[in-house]
């Protein structure tokens, strides 16, 4: 499942965020790349725990934790800290696909079930840049206004496209889900959504939205990992 989160920042925060990232000290992409990533990957990125980063880092966090959408659809475990990149004109991140496990700071590793991408960057600002995501049902290229963010499923192949005018600046993160697989996890999404507008028609203690909740709920017992 593709999901765009809009307004996940408000337009001072990527402002703010602009200001820091034009700022900051980049380093080329392919330092952070795996085997294969680094032979498609021709980007810049913030270093791994810049200030700039961890700043930056800690503002999107807080903004998903209050973000309903977010929450009802990726139901989070664990969250890798927000890394940033950046596109110049003839750059680009061919197909690849992101690495299954991921090393937080402290030594525990996550495992990679939901790619976000926040997107600092406006539409009119750069052309190319698309992110396209593949799927069995084709693939999706998507270009968002600065603010908001896509998730799409860690299993995808997907690239970026080469920026070919401006500059394409994003957050990118992955994150570790209680529900490991994304059919399971989308299902859950969708009862939520579905609970969620029967609730404001019927209200909260009518008697189908409460037995529609509890399913929610067992449905969680048996596919979620606390
Ligand atoms: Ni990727």
């Amino acid at each position: 499942m593709l999901l765009a989160i809009p307004n996940v920042l408000t337009s001072e925060q990527v402002a703010e965020g602009r200001r820091i990232l034009d700022a900051a000290e980049w380093i080329d992409g392919r330092d952070t790349a795996g085997h294969q990533g680094a032979r498609v990957k021709n980007n810049q990125q913030l270093p791994l725990r810049s200030p700039a980063a961890e700043q930056l880092g800690q503002m999107i966090l807080k903004a998903l934790a209050n973000a309903p959408l977010f929450m009802s659809a990726v139901l989070p475990a664990r969250i890798l800290p927000p890394m940033f990149n950046r596109y110049g004109v003839g750059q680009t991140f061919g197909t690849h696909v992101d690495g299954a496990i991921r090393m937080m700071g402290n030594g525990n590793s996550v495992r990679t079930d939901v790619s976000c991408t926040l997107f600092f960057s406006n539409p009119d600002e750069y052309d190319g840049g698309e992110l396209v995501v593949e799927d069995t049902y084709g693939s999706k290229s998507v270009k968002l206004p600065a603010g908001h963010m896509i998730l799409y499923p860690s299993t995808s192949l997907h690239r970026v496209n080469p920026v070919t005018r401006g500059v394409r600046v994003c957050s990118f993160f992955w994150l570790q889900s209680m529900v490991r697989d994304n059919g399971e996890r989308e299902q859950l999404y969708r009862l939520d959504r579905s609970i969620r507008a029967l609730g404001q028609e019927r209200g909260a203690t009518d008697a189908v939205v409460v037995e529609l909740t509890s399913l929610y709920h067992n449905l969680m017992r048996l596919w979620a990992d606390a």
